[in-house]
């Protein structure tokens, strides 16, 4: 069974290029992604390494914590990450996990069977400071995933565990947000003072 949103991510101990690890003592209180690439030396991964690297400042502003897997051995990983950092201007210093024995793969399925037997896929986990899944997501090898998008979602994950609000279609952080349907509308305006705008029942915006 693959992994959900709420469900909590599993812990496991690990070899990566900063060291061996405790999944969860790494993460501490922080927020984390783990994800996935197909295979070192290929070149839409070497942009999505380069890419995390170079948001290096953006992920801790947010608190979140980074770490890549694939199924390739250390000594792999050590010299790929020298061409990532010669090719996309950056240091890679986020650890990449060598998941040779495909353990951090299988609990996290990420090998599907019918895209490759040998590989994983591009999978993504946003992990929350309880350890539950927030977000997931899944691409294929052909296509290199988006991470100013994957830095929105945080944005709003981490918004909405400490409003009740949720973000519209296509939000961007300081845009107007959607009051949860939890909160009566005789309670929105107490609870958001800068204003509740009623356009349904059901759709009403705040600020926060
Ligand atoms: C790539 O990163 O470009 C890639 C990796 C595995 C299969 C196909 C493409």
């Amino acid at each position: 069974m693959s992994l959900r949103l709420g469900d909590t991510a599993p812990n496991f101990k690990a070899t990566t290029t900063a060291g061996d690890i405790d999944f969860y003592e790494y993460l501490g209180d922080s927020w984390g992604i783990l994800f996935s690439h197909p295979a070192d030396y290929t070149p839409v991964c070497t942009t999505e390494l380069g890419r995390t690297a170079q948001l290096k400042d953006e992920f801790a502003k947010r608190d979140v914590k980074v770490l890549a897997v694939s199924v390739d051995a250390l000594d792999r990983h050590q010299g790929w990450v020298r061409d990532i950092n010669e090719t996309q201007n950056t240091t890679v210093d986020f650890p990449i996990i060598a998941d040779e024995t495909r353990e951090v793969a299988g609990l996290y399925g990420m090998i599907h069977p019918n895209a490759s037997e040998t590989f994983t896929v591009r999978s993504l986990f946003v992990i929350g400071p309880d350890k539950k899944v927030k977000l997931t997501l899944t691409y294929p090898a052909s296509t290199g995933r988006n991470f100013n998008e994957v830095l929105r979602v945080v944005d709003s994950l981490q918004l909405t565990a400490k409003h009740s609000v949720a973000t519209p279609a296509d939000w961007n952080p300081g845009e107007k947000v959607i009051v949860a349907l939890s909160v009566p509308t005789e309670q929105a305006q107490e609870k958001f003072p800068k204003g509740v705008e009623i356009v349904k029942p059901y759709l009403r915006y705040t600020e926060i």
